[in-house]
């Protein structure tokens, strides 16, 4: 018989914060659920991806598709920051940013990528590998006209990554533009864009107890995935 644990139960709590401590070496706790066990892994990591995606949203999770996104400048040194997963599918996962950002840049010129879920109040943590694509003006016109007005108008006030002088140049060209664009629709920036990430590898972690985690990892094959169990 199956034992139901919380990689097959819809629904799954997240853990209260550890006690207070005055040494952060001291702050720690035992990973006490159920484990990711062989029979919980699903042939495409995306429908374990999917499962865990769900159960970060029921649990409450504040941001649960908010993923670390890493990439690294000309020369090789990495940069993360997080950014919200807006849509994944078999292409990719998606998200979307300004393209004359520091991140955009660099993506531009080295296509690598990695991103981190950081989903460590369900002692869970889904790292992707891949390479990053800029999306088709198409859907990002499509997304960004979804937005709310005014963070379509935000987007054009910012120009993501630049030094500014005072946070009062951004919130005057904010009121400026919202009066401009009050009565119609507000334009897509050129300067505004996304990226598709490619899904080369996936790996699922789940604290267990005495520090014996479980990793696995999905590795993209041509016609299907290799999954290998790696050491905590
Ligand atoms: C919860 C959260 C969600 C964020 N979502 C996005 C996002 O979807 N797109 C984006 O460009 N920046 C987002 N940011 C801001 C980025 O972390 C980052 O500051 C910004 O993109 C500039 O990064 P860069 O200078 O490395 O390009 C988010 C930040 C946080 C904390």
């Amino acid at each position: 018989m199956m034992m139901e644990n919380e990689n097959s139960r819809n629904t799954i709590t997240a853990v209260p914060v550890t006690e207070s401590t005055t040494d952060i070496a001291d702050l720690r706790r035992e990973y006490t659920r159920s484990g990711l066990r062989r029979h919980d892994l699903t042939e495409n990591p995306l429908d374990l991806f999917e499962r865990w995606l769900k159960q970060a949203c029921e649990a409450r999770l504040a941001d649960p598709t908010a993923m670390c996104v890493a990439t690294v400048d000309e020369q090789g040194q990495p940069y993360q920051r997080i950014v919200l997963l807006k849509h994944y599918d078999e292409k990719g996962m998606v998200f979307y940013t300004n393209m004359g950002s520091r991140k955009a840049q660099q993506l531009m010129n080295n296509a690598h990528i990695s991103l981190l879920f950081p989903w460590h109040m369900l002692d869970r943590q889904v790292i992707v590998l891949g390479r990053a694509e800029k999306l088709p003006a198409l859907d990002v016109l499509k997304y960004f006209h979804s937005r709310p007005k005014d963070s379509q108008i935000g987007a054009w006030v910012s120009k993501q990554s630049s030094r500014i002088s005072t946070r009062g140049i951004l919130e005057s060209k904010f009121l400026e533009l919202k009066q401009k664009f009050q009565n119609g629709e507000v334009p897509l920036p050129s300067f505004w864009g996304g990226f598709r990430v490619s899904i080369d590898s996936m790996e699922f972690w789940q604290g267990g107890v005495h520090r014996l985690h479980d990793r696995f990892f999905y590795q993209r094959q041509e016609n299907g995935w290799q999954v290998d169990r790696l050491a905590p």
